[in-house]
């Protein structure tokens, strides 16, 4: 394997720049870095820092379906615990799913008590819709399909009334400062006034996932795989990276932006069909259109390359019109727009890139392998999702996480003296390559994400890999030289994110969850196994395995 990885993006040189100092630095502010700062001691400074221009703009806000727990009388945390296991392909980590799952019921009430209102029942409970996996009805939402919204819409407005907790957007964060092992804070480039330092005691990374890395995605403009890229160049393993999840349900018209079709609309009833107006899924697994969604996205897949046709269709046509209105306002008003009526007409959908299982490797509190270091969320790779997540575990992962390494932040935080803390530490980086004046960004970018799609989609093999991994080296020799604004450092950081899933999925030699290999259909008892990227000090990037018992 030959991946090289620089320490920094860009050149500093830390005596010239302007400084701030902060108990607990959180780069992200989604679900996870919201949730997180609000678990801080408020004795303790928190900086939030986010890319966007807005503080909500995140894949946290686009969420449709709900977020999974057992809040039902008849449900179990057995049960809850066992679906996810199954959807995960045998690679979970027990001990995580078993935390969060049990965690999760007293999580979703904090969330309610802070102000989140999901839609309930006549008679005052939770209304839980279904998805791909869930053996009951256990997905908790918010204004039918709107339950990211809801829940961002709840944390912003706590964080707003938090005087310890400052967010500042526009500040893309460029890279983690580490010294003498640890991490004590990050380069961040603000809009405003350029380059700064933030000096932190704690530095969490909550910066969300890779999707855009793909031509076909659900994803929000920011998910370019900044945190996984930054915490590589520093230094932290980097875990599970083949196992990317396509949305087997992506709103495939022409003109429109890729728009999710929630899974929950399966779960209330909604047919998959191919252009003939056959319904296909039962022959291909027993649970039809609540199979897991690897085995539904590949199915879509096959049925395409069936039928030679760019899409297969949902239907609802057999549904009671008013419910379909009532729980799906937000797909109906999206789909309207393209003269889709959902209550009678097919929607077009077909798969996309959607979640990144793996990411940086945490313990069970949030903690990397640098000390000062945590990371959460989408970011993070806990161990709860293995091969294949479980549809709306995700926003469960990043609430109980967000508490978890809020106050383990928050509690070593106090170990940190002021002597350690408010010091200007002696690190620099000089880049001698110039960029490329005459390169065109948005053409690279097209490219990978081209690139990407056809190698490392739904369907790989090593021939495609092969090809790929050359294509992304080429990228990445014209994107060499030092750029200047936040396109360039989305490049560089999707180049090399984009390379390390390759090679993952070049080395494991299987078909397992989100990862399909056409040449090894078949899981394979050997490759019950993690595969874990880590930067040297030469600047190598090497790779170990970790058989699972
Ligand atoms: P995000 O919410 O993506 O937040 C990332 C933050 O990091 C943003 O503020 C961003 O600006 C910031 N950031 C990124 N890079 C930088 C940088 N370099 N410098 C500074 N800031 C940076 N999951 C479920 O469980 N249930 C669902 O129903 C569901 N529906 C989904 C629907 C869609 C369309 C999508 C895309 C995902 C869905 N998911 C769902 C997945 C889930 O929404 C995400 O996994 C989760 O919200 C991620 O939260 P996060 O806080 O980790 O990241
Ligand atoms: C969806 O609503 O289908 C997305 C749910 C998820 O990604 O967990």
């Amino acid at each position: 394997m030959n991946i090289n990885s620089p320490r920094y993006l860009t050149s500093f040189n830390i005596r010239e720049l302007p400084h701030r100092f902060t108990d607990i630095l959180i780069i992200g502010s989604g679900l996870a870095g919201l949730r997180a700062a609000l678990a801080v001691s408020k004795e303790q400074s928190v900086t939030v820092l986010t890319k966007a221009e807005e503080i909500e703009v995140s894949n946290s806000d686009r969420a449709q379906g709900g977020i999974a727990s057992v809040l039902d009388p008849t449900d179990a945390f057995s049960k809850h615990i066992a679906d996810t296991l199954v959807a995960g392909a045998d690679l979970c980590d027990e001990e995580v799913v078993t935390r969060v799952v049990t965690e999760g019921p007293e999580r979703i009430q904090e969330m309610i008590q802070m102000g989140t209102q999901f839609d309930l029942q006549k008679d005052g409970t939770l209304e839980l819709g279904r998805e791909g996996g869930h053996g009951m009805n256990r997905v908790a939402h918010a204004h039918g399909d709107a339950t990211g919204h809801e829940l961002m819409r709840t944390l912003v407005e706590n964080v707003k009334k938090a005087p310890n907790i400052q967010v500042h957007t526009q500040c893309y964060t460029l890279d983690l400062l580490t010294f003498e092992g640890r991490c004590v804070g990050a380069i961040v480039n603000d809009s405003v006034i350029g380059q700064v330092i933030y000096w932190a005691r704690q530095t969490i990374v909550a910066t969300g996932g890779i999707g855009q890395l793909y031509r076909e995605t659900t994803n929000s403009p920011i998910a370019t795989g900044d945190g996984i890229a930054m915490a590589l160049r520093a230094g932290a393993k980097i875990k599970d990276m083949e196992f990317v999840q396509f949305h087997p349900t992506v709103l495939y018209v022409a003109g429109s932006s890729r728009s999710l079709i929630t899974e929950a609309i399966r779960g209330e009833g909604a047919f998959l069909i191919d252009k003939n107006g056959h319904r296909f899924m039962p022959e291909y697994d027993d649970r039809a259109e609540l199979a897991p969604r690897d085995i539904v996205s590949r199915s879509i897949v096959a049925q395409m390359v069936k039928t030679n046709s760019t899409t297969v269709f949902l239907t609802l046509a057999h549904k009671d019109p008013e419910l379909i209105l009532h729980r799906f306002p937000g797909i109906a008003a999206i789909c309207a727009h393209f003269g889709i009526d959902i209550t009678k007409d097919p929607i077009p959908v077909r798969p996309g890139a959607h979640y990144m299982m793996g990411g940086i490797e945490v313990d069970l509190e949030g903690r990397t392998n640098i000390p000062g270091l945590w990371a959460i969320g989408e970011v993070s790779c806990t161990g709860l999702h293995g091969a294949n997540r479980l549809a709306s575990n995700s926003l469960l992962e990043a609430i109980v996480y967000g508490v978890a390494a809020g106050i383990g932040a928050s509690k070593a935080a106090e170990t940190i003296s002021d002597e350690q803390h408010l010091r200007v530490l002696p690190i620099s980086n000089q880049i001698k390559t110039p960029r490329n004046p005459v390169l065109h960004l948005q053409d690279i970018k097209n490219t990978l994400k081209s690139v990407m799609w056809r190698s490392a989609g739904v369907k790989r093999n090593a021939e495609l890999l092969a090809e790929g991994l050359e294509s992304l080296a080429q990228l990445k020799r014209f994107m060499q030289g030092e750029q200047i604004e936040s396109e360039g450092w989305d490049l560089q950081n999707m180049l090399q994110i984009g390379t390390i899933i390759m090679q993952a999925a070049l080395l494991r030699e299987e078909t397992r969850g989100g990862h399909t290999r056409t040449e090894f259909p078949e899981r394979l008892p050997e490759w019950r196994k993690h595969l874990t990227f880590q930067r040297q000090e030469d600047g190598s990037v090497t790779v170990e395995t970790e058989n699972l018992k």
